[in-house]
Parts: C-alpha cells; structure tokens; sequence
C-alpha cells in the first residue's frame, strides 16, 4: 500500500503532527506539504492535515482540499491555537470535515489537538472588528505554549495505527 502524509503549516505545529504519523506508518511511504503536491492518483492513502484558521477551513487549505482529494479514503487531522475542549474547536473541526466530505473525500478517520498559537496571530486577533475574535484573544497564548506536546504527539501516533488497522 502505498502512503503519503500530505499538510499546510504556517507555523510549523501541523508539520510535527504530520512527522508523528508518518514515524509511525510501514511500507511504501511518502511526507511533502500541499505545496509539493501535484497529483493524489497512485496513492492508496492519504494523511491530510491542516491548521484552523479564522473559525474553520482557510481559503488556501480549501481551495487544495478541492482540487486534490474527491474520491480519496482519508485520515484527516488538523491543529488549533484553543485548547481542545474550548466550545468553538467542535464547530470549527466540523467545518473542515464538511470541506473534505463536500470535496470529495472519505474520511476514514480524524485528528485534532491544540498547536501553539503565534504572537503574530495573536496581535492580528486582538485588533479584528469582530468582538468575538477579540475576545478570543483575550485569553492569549500562554495556554498554547510547546503544544504538540509529547502527549499530544503521541495521541497523533495512536490515531495513525488506528487509522492503518481500519484500512486492513
Ligand atoms: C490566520 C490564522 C487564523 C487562525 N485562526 C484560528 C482559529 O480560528 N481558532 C484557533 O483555535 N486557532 C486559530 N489559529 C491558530 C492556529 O490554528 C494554530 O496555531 C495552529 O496550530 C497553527 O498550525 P501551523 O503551525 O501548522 O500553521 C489561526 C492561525 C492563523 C495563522
């Protein structure tokens, strides 16, 4: 079988995720950001991860999703600044599946956990109209800090092998 580990990140949180998965994946394998990415044909599975942005799918993340992944069996995962129990992070990983299941996709198993949120992003936030967003910044990033986590990493690594058992 053959596997590509396939992500966008920004800040390098994804990136660790997608490292964890493919550690951990036997056989035939591959791991390139979306960028490197010309064509999913002769792949037999793929890891597809991304980061949240602005409450659900980014529009770069999306527009790949759609021109990549119809009629593709997937593990899909992704990472956020709040932490995984926060109220927003269910509607926001819903909207990326419903991206992925919208473009085409089957996704045979998910992923997310909290990535450390950058000052950059942070100051963007503190200063959006939306009140909300503001609001959200207001809790800062200290939270956020070193995530993944070596916990969190290896909750990626089970999520994997659980991924590969349901392809058998
Ligand atoms: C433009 C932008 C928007 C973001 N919006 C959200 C958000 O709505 N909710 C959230 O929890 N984190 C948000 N984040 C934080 C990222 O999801 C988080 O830091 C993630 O781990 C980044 O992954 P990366 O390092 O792979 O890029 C946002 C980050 C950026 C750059």
């Amino acid at each position: 079988m053959k596997l590509l580990v396939t992500y966008r990140s920004v800040t390098g949180n994804t990136k660790k995720i997608a490292e964890a998965v493919f550690g951990v994946l036997e056989g035939e394998k591959e791991i390139k950001p979306f960028r490197d990415v010309d064509t999913l044909e002769g792949y037999d599975f793929v890891f597809v991860g991304c980061p949240i942005e602005f409450f659900g799918v980014g529009k770069t993340t999306k527009k790949w999703l759609y021109k990549h992944i119809q009629g593709k069996r997937i593990g899909l995962f992704c990472t956020h600044g709040a932490p995984e129990l926060a109220p927003g992070v269910p509607i926001w990983t819903d909207a990326l599946k419903d991206v992925a299941t919208d473009a085409g996709a089957e996704i045979v198993n998910f992923f997310n956990c909290q990535g450390e949120l950058s000052q950059k992003v942070l100051d963007m936030m503190s200063a959006d109209d939306d009140p909300y967003v503001r609001k959200l910044a207001s809790f800062g990033r200290d939270g956020s800090i070193g995530q993944p986590d070596e916990f969190r990493i290896e909750k990626a690594r089970e999520f994997a092998r659980r991924t590969m058992k349901k392809m058998l």
